[in-house]
């Protein structure tokens, strides 16, 4: 398993939700927790990986607190308020950073790794954290959330590169 980039096609698929959370869901989380601390990331989707599941896990703090990987499954977003700006980067937009508008504070849904149904409150960097991840879920970049101008650069920014690694 490695992390997808873009322009890989997967990445702007939308993913579809988890029917049964079995021993392969139970894997790709590992892997995913994995590959996520590796690249020092602090989210990361299923369809980065390659695998079109509404899957996502993260872990803000395991630099200061140590591992804790958190999983949801088939998530939602019940209730978002009030504007958020920030500056955005992604494992799969590489040397890109996006200026994005998110909401400030979200109440999101979905199952953790169990199954069970969970509620997450969230704010600032994890409420942004979260919409980013549902974002990939539909097949969102944070190329999306920028300029035709920027995003074309960096389109053309890539072409350039894959061309002259091929
Ligand atoms: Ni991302």
């Amino acid at each position: 398993m490695e992390i997808v980039t873009y322009p890989d096609p997967i990445l702007t698929k939308k993913a579809e939700p988890v029917e049964h959370i079995d021993q392969d869901i139970q894997d790709l989380i590992e892997n995913m927790g994995e590959m996520m601390y590796r690249a020092s990331g602090i989210g990361l989707a299923a369809n980065q990986v390659g695998v079109a599941k509404q899957v996502f896990v993260y872990d803000l703090r395991y630099r200061e607190r140590g591992r804790n990987l958190n999983v949801l499954i088939n998530p939602t977003i019940v209730l978002a308020e009030e504007n958020i700006d920030f500056e955005e980067g992604c494992l799969s937009v590489p040397d890109f950073l996006a200026k994005t508008t998110r909401r400030k504070y979200i109440k999101a849904k979905g199952l953790d790794r169990d199954g069970k149904p969970i509620d997450i409150e969230a704010e600032d960097l994890l409420a942004i954290c979260i919409q980013h991840e549902i974002d990939h879920l539909n097949g969102t970049l944070i190329l999306d959330h920028v300029s035709h101008l920027k995003r074309d650069l960096y389109k053309r920014r890539i072409r350039k590169l894959m061309k002259r690694d091929a």
